[in-house]
């Protein structure tokens, strides 16, 4: 192909097409509308590949020097935006490539010696994967600070915990927000684990078999910063399984901060009162001039559902594909752009919103005694006297029973009252019905305890330490 051939390539893949694309066909194969977005993964990975070629003595020093100049100009037209994007090239690859050869001649022809675009897309989406996973590695640890942010301050604060949603024991409110530590801290390890098979490179398997050329493939890797060598050709120019993986990630991630974000919601609406928001998370009414609106919470929320949507989208694309490549893949960009920056901002806006929520401890307090959150320390107060504890349970349902009828939280019921439902309950029996006793007898590892929730701060930041 002469350059001229190259920019045309729509009209003429080769010598042996008669007629050309249609434009909606055209329009249809095309993917350099999204796949730009590896501009920078392509041209490292080019760049790689000729200095390979280059050290091998396939290419000379003049093409990789020539090479080398074409793809700094095209850089530069790309960052400053003069670049024009050809949809009649296809995709970032072609595009990048006829530039190339535009600029300097033979020798970005030569490039594309022992590689074929189906190795070279595996290795362009690897490495900008790895560069977002790498952010995200960040994204995730500055999320686990925010919440500890907030921990920090709260190890005493007392909020009823919930199960079914029914007011269950007090707990700690930094306690609740170190389980989401700990949701997002496997997430960074999952996401570790998913950056060591991501980090492989497919460069070399060319089309599908290999290539005749004498390339050095783990040359080419210690250059890309890849961790290994794709090391069947087959395998490495048609599975995306790194990128269902990731989807996987980005799907439980997605999840927990759903999570989260329906709790702030609930905790911020009237009926709760635990928090609030800064004004800049929320967005008001058109109509009822009263309205304060989580919007930002609810969207976290809702777009949990794209990401998983994605993932579904992703699994189901590889469903049947025979053995190697198939045009298939290029639908694997956009789901798995969009997850990236879903996640990305997500993530960032999650941040920012917790670091700045304001804790209500008054709200939470009233709510834990009004639940009776304190009616399984009574119980455990009389098995501790030698009370079998599902007498004890028993018992308690009784007093609880009787405080409903009275309006009366536990801890308001005089000691007669409460002896007359057991004669081994004391006057040391207060101790326990208060949420602060309730808490502080929680002392074991990984308990609702502030001593213990200090010390998983302190664990915690101690581990993060090490992260970016
Ligand atoms: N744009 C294509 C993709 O994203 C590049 C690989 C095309 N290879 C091919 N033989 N048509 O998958």
């Amino acid at each position: 192909m002469s350059s001229n051939q190259l920019d045309k390539k729509s009209e003429a893949w080769s010598a042996l097409f008669s007629e050309p694309m249609s434009e909606l066909v055209k329009r249809y194969t095309a993917s350099v509308g999204f796949d730009q977005r590896l501009w920078a993964a392509d041209i490292e990975g080019s760049l790689a590949h000729a200095e390979m070629l280059a050290a091998q003595a396939i290419i000379g020093a003049q093409d990789l020097a020539d090479i080398r100049r074409g793809m700094a100009t095209i850089r530069e037209e790309i960052e400053s935006g003069r670049f024009a994007w050809k949809l009649e090239l296809e995709d970032v690859h072609l595009n990048i490539e006829a530039r190339l050869t535009q600029l300097v001649g033979d020798a970005g022809k030569r490039l594309h010696t022992g590689r074929s675009r189906n190795d070279q897309v595996a290795t362009d989406v690897r490495l900008w994967l790895r560069g977002e996973i790498d952010g995200l590695s960040t994204l995730l640890a500055d999320m686990q600070r925010a919440l500890l942010g907030v921990a920090e301050k709260h190890a005493d604060t007392v909020m009823p915990g919930f199960t079914h949603m029914q007011v269950a024991q007090p707990v700690s409110f930094a306690h609740h927000l170190l389980a989401y530590v700990e949701m997002f801290a496997r997430d960074a390890e999952r996401l570790a684990d998913v950056r060591r098979r991501v980090n492989r490179l497919p460069l070399g398997a060319a089309a599908l078999a290999g290539t005749s050329y004498a390339l050095d493939r783990e040359r080419v890797a210690r250059t890309l910063g890849f961790e290994g060598v794709c090391q069947n050709s087959l395998d490495a120019v048609s599975d995306r399984d790194f990128a269902l993986e990731f989807a996987g990630f980005a799907s439980i991630v997605m999840i927990h901060v759903s999570r989260l974000a329906e709790e702030i919601v609930l905790w911020m609406s009237q009926n709760f009162g635990f928090i609030d928001l800064a004004d800049r998370y929320c967005t008001g009414s058109s109509i009822m001039p009263q309205k304060r609106n989580p919007d930002v919470a609810e969207l976290a929320r809702g777009k949990s559902g794209r990401v998983v949507g994605h993932l579904m989208g992703l699994i189901t694309l590889m469903k049947g594909q025979p053995l190697t490549y198939n045009k298939d893949n290029q639908e694997d960009k956009e789901p798995l752009f969009d997850t990236v920056d879903t996640v990305r901002d997500t993530l960032r806006i999650m941040a920012e919103m917790v670091e700045g929520i304001i804790v209500k401890p008054e709200a939470m307090q009233r709510a834990a005694l009004k639940g009776y959150a304190t009616a399984t320390d009574l119980a455990d107060y009389l098995a501790k006297k030698g009370v079998p504890f599902r007498d004890a349970h028993e018992v308690v349902a009784h007093v609880v029973k009787a405080a409903l009828q009275q309006g009366k939280d536990l801890a308001e019921l005089p000691l007669a009252t409460l002896q007359g439902f057991h004669a081994a309950i004391g006057g040391d029996v207060y101790a326990v019905l208060s949420l602060q006793g309730s808490l502080n007898a929680r002392n074991v590892l990984g308990g609702t305890a502030p001593a213990q929730v200090r010390a998983q701060i302190a664990r915690h930041r101690a581990r993060l330490q090490s992260v970016g």
